[in-house]
C-alpha cells in the first residue's frame, strides 16, 4: 500500500541547479519552493538568515506568525529572547546565521484572526531537509546549535532527548565539528511563572556560553 510518507516529494527538485550555489540563490530558489503542502500555508518561505561563513548556526522547528509575515527567521518574540541570551552569553549576533527545520509557517486558525502554530510532521521536515543541507554544506559552521526537540530530532535521530542532553558538545555527527542540543527559545517564554522563565533563561544563556567556548571566543 502507498501513504502518503512514502511519496518521495521533497525540495530537492527547487533546488539551483549550480554545483555550489550562494546562500542568497539559495535564498531565491526557495522562494517558490512547492516541496510539500505547506507553500499554501504561510505567506512566503523564511529562508535562513546570516553572514555566508558564520561560525554558528542555530536551527529552529519553523517560522512563526511573525517570521511569516516578516519573511525573516527569529524576528518574533522567541527571536527576541534569543537575541538577549546571546548578548548575554556574548556572542556577537552578527556572526550567527539562522534557520528553521522546515521554512513555511504551519498554522491552525485560532480565535478572530489568530493563527495558532501547528507543529510540522516527519514528512514535512524530511520534505524540507534539502535547504537546510544546502545552508549547512554552504555556510560549513563550526557549531550548530539545534532549538528544540523537533530540530534536535531531525539532525540527532529520533531517539535524541533535549532535556537529557541539552547543552553538552555532540562530535562526529558528521553535520559539523561540534553539535549543542538546548531548549528552543519559545519553550521559555511559556514558562508557567516567571521564576520558572528566570531560571530556565538563565540555563539556556549557560548553553550558549559553552558554545561561545567552542567558538573558541
Ligand atoms: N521559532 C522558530 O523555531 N523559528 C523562528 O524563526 C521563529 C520562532
Ligand atoms: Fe518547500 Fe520547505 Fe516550504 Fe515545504 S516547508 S514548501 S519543503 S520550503
Amino acid at each position: 500500500m502507498t501513504t502518503t510518507e512514502d511519496v518521495p516529494w521533497d525540495a530537492t527538485q527547487f533546488l539551483p541547479h549550480e554545483a555550489e550555489p550562494t546562500l542568497e540563490r539559495l535564498k531565491d530558489a526557495a522562494a517558490t519552493c512547492h516541496g510539500c503542502d505547506l507553500y499554501a500555508l504561510g505567506t512566503q518561505t523564511v529562508f535562513g538568515e546570516g553572514p555566508p561563513r558564520a561560525e554558528v548556526m542555530f536551527i529552529g522547528e519553523q517560522p512563526g506568525d511573525q517570521e511569516d509575515r516578516a519573511g525573516r527567521p527569529f524576528v518574533g518574540p522567541a527571536g527576541r529572547l534569543l537575541d538577549e541570551a546571546l548578548d548575554e552569553a556574548g556572542i556577537d549576533r552578527t556572526r550567527v546565521y539562522v534557520t528553521n527545520a522546515v521554512k513555511h509557517f504551519k498554522w491552525t486558525a485560532g480565535k478572530g484572526k489568530r493563527r495558532i502554530h501547528s507543529k510540522p510532521n516527519a514528512r514535512e521536515i524530511r520534505a524540507c531537509r534539502p535547504w537546510l543541507d544546502a545552508e549547512l554544506e554552504d555556510v560549513a559552521p563550526r557549531v550548530i546549535v539545534v532549538l528544540g526537540a523537533t530540530a534536535a530530532q531531525a539532525l540527532l535521530g529520533a531517539s535524541f532527548r533535549v532535556t537529557q542532553q541539552r547543552g553538552r558538545a555532540i562530535e562526529n555527527t558528521g553535520l559539523a565539528p561540534f553539535v549543542l542540543a538546548t531548549v528552543h527559545p519559545a519553550s521559555i517564554l511559556r514558562a508557567p511563572d516567571p521564576e520558572t522563565r528566570e531560571s530556565e533563561q538563565r540555563a539556556f544563556v549557560e548553553d550558549l556560553r559553552t558554545v561561545k567556548h567552542l567558538l573558541g571566543q
